[in-house]
């Protein structure tokens, strides 16, 4: 696939990478050198190249938007016309200082994206893992040679072209996708990530870190 990289920074400069590695085409886009782009997609060792947001977006088959909530306006009027296109966000609605949601209980962040952008296909993925755990999970799922059994990562979202576009991307990494349901489950889903920040920046045992949802047979007692 082409995937075209909106925010080539901790998330989507690792993501881009990975989906580079994975095969795909990737163009990294939006950061403030040039330089770092080209670094950054002669890096990943793949097909991969720099470009501008216009460029990211014109050809791909799906795009990701990982920017700051505060650059959210700058970055998609330099992309230009989504309609038709496949947006997965691994974005939140954070405050200038990353310490709260801005948006929270009766919208999320991924519902006002969503809005915003309605003529695209757009999907909230990728935001409820910190960046340290993504190189970990895709080497073990190279060494493992499988393509699921890895952690789990949660998606929501009401486009099924878009939630399709993520299940595959999301294994390309290593994770177990799970649908957690229409976009408005984003509302949860985005305290989650808060949560899971919370585990890898401010407990022992570092960043690296992933989850997973098991389901157990019903059993008598
Ligand atoms: N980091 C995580 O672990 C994590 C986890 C879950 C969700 N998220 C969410 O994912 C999104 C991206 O997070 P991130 O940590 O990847 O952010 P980041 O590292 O700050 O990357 C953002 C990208 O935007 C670029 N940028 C910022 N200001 C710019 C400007 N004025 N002009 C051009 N480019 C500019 C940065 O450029 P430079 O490279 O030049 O700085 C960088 O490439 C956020 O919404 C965040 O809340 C992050």
């Amino acid at each position: 696939m082409r995937i075209g990289i909106l925010g080539s920074g901790l998330m989507g400069g690792k993501l881009g990478t990975i989906f580079a590695r994975a095969g795909h085409e990737v163009v990294c886009s939006y950061a403030r050198s040039e330089q770092k782009l080209q670094r950054l997609a002669s890096a990943a060792k793949g097909k991969a190249r720099a470009g501008t947001p216009r460029e990211a977006a014109q050809d791909a088959d799906a795009l990701l938007l990982a920017v700051h909530w505060s650059r959210m306006d700058d970055v998609l009027s330099q992309a230009g016309d989504l309609t038709g296109k496949v947006v997965l966000s691994c974005s939140l609605p954070m405050n200038t200082d990353d310490t709260a949601l801005v948006v929270a209980h009766a919208s999320s962040g991924a519902e006002e994206l969503a809005k915003r952008i309605s003529s695209a296909h757009f999907v909230s993925a990728f935001n409820t893992v910190p960046s340290e755990v993504l190189f970990g999970v895709f080497a073990a799922k190279r060494k493992a040679r499988r393509s699921n059994f890895g952690p789990s990562l949660v998606y929501c979202g009401d486009d099924a072209i878009a939630k399709k576009m993520a299940v595959r991307l999301i294994r390309d990494v290593g994770f177990e996708p799970v649908d957690a349901g229409p976009l408005w489950i984003a509302r949860y889903t985005e305290p989650f990530a808060l949560l899971v920040a919370q585990l890898a920046y401010e407990r022992k045992g570092g960043p690296e870190v992933a989850y997973r949802f098991q389901r157990y047979k019903k059993t008598k007692r």
